[in-house]
């Protein structure tokens, strides 16, 4: 028989370590005797607490899973439920598809493998990668037309800098001035249109610089009857990112606040990070989460989904470009920008990866 090397037998604890998929393992009593790091994340408990503990006492209520299992004992035919819908002990509730394999030990089912795949969180990613997808072709859409407009519109504008020169009748002149005029005011939409077109310089900071330089910017613009709450996690890491870029996207969402609140408001900056989130294609391990609330109005449900897109606005004066930006910034450094909204609170969440599962550690 061939060896093993030490790197070699190490492959099943890495894969079931950095598997999506939860899977755990029951002894013949349905009692826990192993867990992987996403059954660790979906269960929402380390597994020191949960280890040994009995499937009866980690799901409440689970009388029917509880049932299958110990047919499947009996009996050693596997199966598969597809969307059930679990109670956790801890009040958590979650959609997931169930397998229980047994495992035979001297022709008798010896232990329960259990995996676990939660299809909310599935049917999330699904969402988030078509929404990226439109966001993406839209963006696409208004640079290409920004860009055709550029061209026509420099040329206008130059032109009419000639006729100015030539032209001795102030009257007239008057009449160039607006030309030139609008098309400087143009040429600024087209350059916002166009959105961020370096890449990103990147370096190491903290995320806290960032958000106390868009916290004294907006208070400054803050009427008096506004407050700006602070509620960070000072243990959050340095990261790499551009912090220009990270606060252009900031301040767009909290102006949007500002906006949002009127006279009278709070407004609170909230920083934690967040283990296991999927954004894009990628799970990451650990990454921060900023969230900007405010207890404006709202967003009206039909406007929730397409604020993204460029030039939806609600606001006379709004170009309806601060989102679509704002999101292509965060994009730029791997990361989303998700919202909920009710009248009386409205969340931008921000997520930022730290660590993915595909790098080294
Ligand atoms: N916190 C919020 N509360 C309520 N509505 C919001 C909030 N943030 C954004 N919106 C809605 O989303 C729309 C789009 O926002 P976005 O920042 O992209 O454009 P804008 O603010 O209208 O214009 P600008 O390009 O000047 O930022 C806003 O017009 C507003 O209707
Ligand atoms: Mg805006």
């Amino acid at each position: 028989m061939t060896q093993l090397s030490a790197q070699e037998m190490d492959i099943p604890r890495r894969i079931l370590d950095n598997l999506n998929l939860a899977v755990l393992l029951f002894d013949r009593q349905l009692n826990l005797t192993y867990l992987n790091p996403a059954a660790e994340v979906l269960l929402a408990a380390s597994a020191r607490q949960v280890r040994g503990v009995n499937l009866k006492d980690l799901l409440s209520g689970e009388h029917e899973l509880v049932r299958s299992c110990l047919q499947t004992l009996r009996s050693g035919h596997p199966f598969t439920e597809r969307e059930v819908s679990l109670m956790l002990a801890n009040g958590r509730h979650l959609t997931a598809d169930c397998t229980v394999t047994p495992l035979q030990e001297a022709h008798q089912p010896s232990e329960l493998l259990m995996e676990l795949q939660r299809v909310d969180r599935q049917r999330r990613i699904l969402r988030e990668e078509n929404l990226l997808a439109q966001h993406q072709a839209s963006r696409a859409l208004v640079r290409g037309l920004a860009h055709e407009i550029k061209n026509p519109l420099g040329g206008l504008r130059g032109a009419a800098q000639l006729l100015e020169r030539e032209l001795h009748n102030e009257a007239l002149k008057e009449y160039t001035g607006i030309i030139i005029g609008e098309a400087d005011r143009l040429q600024n939409l087209l350059n916002r249109m166009l959105g961020p077109n370096a890449l990103p310089h990147q370096r190491n900071i903290n995320i806290h610089q960032v958000i106390e330089r868009v916290r004294t910017l907006t208070a400054a613009e803050a009427p008096p009857g506004v407050r700006i709450v602070r509620d960070y996690d000072p243990s959050i890491p340095e990261f790499s990112a551009d912090p220009d870029q990270l606060i252009q996207a900031l301040l767009n969402i909290v102006r949007n606040a500002l906006q949002a609140v009127g006279q009278e408001g709070q407004i609170i900056l909230r920083t934690r990070t967040v283990r296991q989130v999927t954004l894009g294609h990628q799970l990451h391990k650990l990454s921060i989460r900023i969230d900007v609330i405010d207890n404006g109005p709202g967003i009206a449900p039909d406007m929730l989904e397409n604020i993204f897109f460029p030039m939806v606005t609600t606001r006379a004066d709004g170009t309806g470009l601060g989102l679509p930006i704002a999101q292509a910034l965060v994009n730029q450094h791997h990361g989303l920008i998700e919202c909920s909204s009710q009248p009386g609170k409205t969340a931008f969440t921000i997520f930022l990866p730290l660590e993915t599962h595909h790098e080294q550690q």
